[in-house]
Formats: structure tokens, C-alpha cells, sequence
């Protein structure tokens, strides 16, 4: 399926997230923030009981793991990413699972190479590709004829809280900055639909949010912090900010505090969903 470069990419050890055990736990709980909508935009898109699917840069494996309960145990799964660390974490779980037709493969995107599959799908990984519109039409020949494609992106610069908190818009302008800096498109999930249309995959597109209030006002605050902390090292090569200043060792208790003071409501990221089918003439 792809020129498996046993090689280990020098360049993915520049992955703006890392993949430290901190990172790898922040994917799994951000998994789960993002299960439902993901799982209903791959039955939206036509994921059904025995088809072959590929998901592009999956991690530690949780795109990977809910694509596997929609094409059932007569499907099959294959995870591609280029960081092992990312995939061993993703066969545990697979394995923990009890998914026997669930595999990994390390490997770059851009190489994957004509290979038959059913759906290729991707989730928080367009944002990272450089020439998106080229990934989608490389791609493209991963599928079979009538095959669909289906992404979940975000819209990061969304992200709100009301009552606005100065602590919160810093945080954010911290990782939105650096993942600029990093080259990283911070919000292509409002992209998806020229994207794909532009790869002729006749695209439909849907749109979520998640809200924390009240009781579940710690998670928003700690995903804030935990996503900083991933990003730490590069903030500090791209001097995005002072460390001093960002405290990470107490951010999330100010964060949480101040949202208790203000009853605060977190508004996540928008996400968006989009699929397309390749018509059967490609
Ligand atoms: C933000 S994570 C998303 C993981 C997973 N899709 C999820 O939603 O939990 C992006 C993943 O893409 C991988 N990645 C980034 N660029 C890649 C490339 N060019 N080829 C293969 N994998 C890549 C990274 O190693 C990382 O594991």
C-alpha cells in the first residue's frame, strides 16, 4: 500500500504535538470528545459492515478503533502515521479491543500509492498537510471506483468562552500562534468543502460543537492546558512566549478558577465533517 520507508521520517520528530506519553493520553481524551460526531459522519458518508477502509494519520489509533465498529469484523481497517511511537499505542488499544482485522502502518502520507480501498478517511490531519488540495488528489487513488472520502477538521480560532476571560484568549492566542508559525492551517475545517469539491469528491458537509459548563468545566480547562503543554517545546523554539509566562504548572488551576468565579461556558473548536464519493467515471 504505501513504500513502507521503514526509515523513520527526520522530519516527523518536527511534528508541532510530539508524541510524548502527555500527547499520546491528550489524543485518546480529545478521541473521545470527537467519537459521536466522528462516528456519524462515517455513517453519513456511507461506511458500512465489510468495506476495507484507510485512515491517514492516525495516531494512537482512535479514528482508526471507530471506524473498525462501523465496517464491523467482516471490514477491515489499516492506520497509517508516520510516528511509531503513535502506532504502538495504537495496536494496544486495538489489541485491548480484540479487533483482529485493525493494522498499522508507518508511513508518509504523500507515499500512499494505488491500493483499493472502500473509504479513505482522516481526522485533525489535513491541518497539518502543507498543499492540502494535493494530499486530496493523491489520495484519490487510494480508492476504488465509487469509493468515498470522509475528514473531520477544525475551525480552531472558534473556540470561545462566555463571559469572555482574558486567561482563556491568551491561551488560545498562544497555540493558535504557534501552531501559525509552524506552518500548521488552523482552520480548515471551514475549507473542507472547496478542498474537496476542488478534487471533485462532490462533498456534503456537516458542523458540530462541544460545550463544558458547569461540571464538566475542568475537562475544557485542562484540554486547554494539556494541548499547550504538547506544545511547549515548539512555543519555545518559535519564542511564541515566555514559559514563565505561561506557567503551565498552574495554568489549568487558574483557568478553572476563573471559570468557577464567572460560570463560565467553553465553546470548543467548531468541527467539521465532510465526505465526498468519487463518481464511478474516475
Ligand atoms: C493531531 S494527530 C491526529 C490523530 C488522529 N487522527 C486522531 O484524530 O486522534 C495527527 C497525526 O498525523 C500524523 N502525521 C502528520 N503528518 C503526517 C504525514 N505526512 N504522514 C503520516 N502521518 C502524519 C502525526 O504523526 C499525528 O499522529
Amino acid at each position: 500500500m504505501t513504500k513502507l520507508s521503514q526509515m523513520y521520517d527526520a522530519s516527523a520528530a518536527g511534528y508541532v504535538l510530539g508524541h510524548g506519553k502527555e500527547e499520546l493520553e491528550r489524543l485518546t481524551q480529545q478521541g473521545e470528545f470527537f467519537r459521536h460526531f466522528t462516528e456519524s459522519v462515517f455513517h453519513n458518508a456511507g461506511l458500512r459492515p465489510g468495506m476495507r477502509v484507510l485512515d491517514i494519520g492516525c495516531g494512537a489509533g482512535d479514528v482508526s478503533l471507530i471506524a473498525a465498529g462501523v465496517v464491523g469484523a467482516e471490514g477491515q481497517v489499516v492506520g497509517l502515521d508516520r510516528a511509531p511511537d503513535a502506532l504502538q499505542a495504537a495496536r494496544n488499544k486495538v489489541a485491548a479491543a480484540g479487533w483482529s482485522n485493525v493494522t498499522f502502518v508507518e508511513g508518509e502520507i504523500h507515499e500512499v500509492e494505488h491500493d483499493r480501498f472502500d473509504a479513505v478517511v482522516g481526522r485533525f490531519i489535513l491541518l497539518h498537510m502543507r498543499d492540502q488540495a494535493k494530499t486530496l488528489t493523491r489520495l484519490k487513488q487510494a480508492l476504488k471506483p465509487g469509493g468515498v472520502m470522509a475528514f473531520i477538521e477544525m475551525d480552531l480560532t472558534t473556540a470561545s468562552v462566555y463571559p469572555p476571560m482574558a486567561l482563556f484568549d491568551q491561551a488560545l492566542g498562544w497555540i493558535v500562534e504557534c501552531y501559525r508559525k509552524d506552518g500548521v492551517d488552523v482552520d480548515v475545517g471551514s475549507k473542507l468543502f472547496s478542498l474537496m469539491s476542488a478534487a471533485q469528491l462532490n462533498p456534503l458537509v456537516t458542523a458540530s460543537t462541544r460545550v463544558s459548563a458547569g461540571e464538566t468545566t475542568d475537562q475544557a480547562c485542562d484540554y486547554l492546558a494539556e494541548t499547550l503543554r504538547s506544545l511547549m517545546p515548539r512555543i519555545e523554539q518559535l519564542s511564541v512566549a515566555d514559559p514563565n509566562q505561561i506557567d503551565l504548572a498552574t495554568l489549568a488551576q487558574r483557568l478553572k478558577e476563573q471559570a468557577r468565579l464567572d460560570n463560565s461556558c467553553f465553546f470548543y473548536p467548531r468541527m467539521v465533517g465532510a465526505w465526498g464519493a468519487l463518481s464511478n467515471m474516475q
